[in-house]
């Protein structure tokens, strides 16, 4: 029985692999208008440049005007069509004011057309136990990373929707569906963002907007090298398994996803794992996902249990070692 399980799985992944890569061979970008925050650096500035490559007007929207303006002329370098493409920035933070980033958005749309795509890429991460992170900190986080996705979207939406067509990406992270040690802050945030992209889906379906959730593993950019600064070492420990991705992959299937109205995003197997374990009431964005959905979410309990087993073993080792140096201090 479980033998023809795994078998039955095996086509249907086959399957899904194939129907992806036929759907998004073709696809182009041309005349639209993409908005991306936080899109100086990282994550945000390599689907700027994959965006680019497809045609499309790029408005990168980030706080820091010298990273902005070097991001633009990579961006630009990318064009596809240099004459007909226009690659703009907007110094702004976007989990500041709503009114600011409304008429932000409102004028870049009457620069360059109506915006098609809007991907939300700001945010940071700041690492550590709850009791050893500030105030500021977790009021910063949760202006940034909430209310910085929230006002664009808000700004942008019902524009969309009288339109009748648009796309909207929401980064958010694995920590969206797990929370573990030294996240309780980020995860929060994060969190936030999933049941923000599951309810926002159920609005926009009706009007042909369509909503991506994306959930990057650990990703080589500036933003994370400033998380490591912060890391403690139980986090370090419990996420090292999973490697580091570059953000052009990131960026890459993020795209893919986005253009074949995909609700997540993720890459690599650990995120695959998590996206089938903790599909939960998020939409179904195709059958064969649906199909391996309900044959596999038992078996991935089991193998996440297994790491949780692991984690809590990290958590109780770091926490004996500091015991024994505290007392022979
Ligand atoms: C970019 O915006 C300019 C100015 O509105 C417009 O003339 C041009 O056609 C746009 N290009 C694309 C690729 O959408
Ligand atoms: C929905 O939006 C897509 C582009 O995102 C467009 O190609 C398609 O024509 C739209 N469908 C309807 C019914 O308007």
């Amino acid at each position: 029985m479980l033998f023809q399980i795994v078998i039955v799985a095996a086509i249907l992944a086959c399957l899904f692999v194939i129907k992806q890569w036929l759907s998004s061979r073709k696809q182009t970008l041309d005349k639209k208008h993409v908005v991306i925050t936080g899109g100086s650096s990282g994550i945000g500035k390599s689907v700027a440049i994959e965006v680019a490559r497809m045609g499309a007007n790029v408005t990168l929207i980030a706080r820091d005007v010298q990273k902005l303006e070097s991001a633009k002329l990579e961006v630009t370098k990318n064009c596809l069509n240099p004459d007909h493409q226009i690659v703009q920035y907007i110094s702004l933070d976007v989990g500041d004011n709503y009114d600011a980033v409304e008429k932000a958005l409102h004028a870049a749309e009457d620069d360059m057309g109506p915006i098609y795509l809007l991907v939300n890429c700001a945010g940071m991460a700041i690492c550590g136990r709850l009791e050893d992170t500030s105030v500021s900190d977790i009021k910063h986080l949760l202006n940034l990373n909430i209310l910085g996705t929230l006002y664009p979207i808000k700004a942008v939406i019902s524009r969309m929707k009288c339109r009748g067509e648009g796309r909207i990406v929401l980064v958010a992270s694995q920590a969206a569906l797990i929370g573990i040690y030294g996240y309780s802050v980020y995860s929060s945030t994060k969190f936030a963002l999933r049941g923000l992209a599951e309810a926002l889906h159920m609005e926009c379906k009706p009007y042909n907007v369509s909503v991506t959730l994306a959930l990057p593993p650990d990703t080589d950019t500036p933003g994370f090298a400033n998380e490591e600064k912060t890391k403690p070492l139980e986090t370090r420990l419990i996420s090292q398994s999973a490697g580091l991705l570059s953000p052009q992959v990131v960026a890459k299937q993020l795209i893919k996803d986005t253009m074949d109205g995909n609700f997540y995003s993720t890459v690599g197997f650990e995120s695959f794992l998590l996206k089938i374990l903790c599909a939960g009431m998020a939409p179904v964005s195709s059958l064969s996902e649906f199909i391996l959905q309900v044959m596999l979410m038992g078996l991935f309990r089991a193998i996440c249990v297994g790491y949780l087993i692991s984690f809590h073993r990290i958590i109780r080792n770091c926490m004996k070692t500091r015991d024994k140096t505290k007392k022979s201090e």
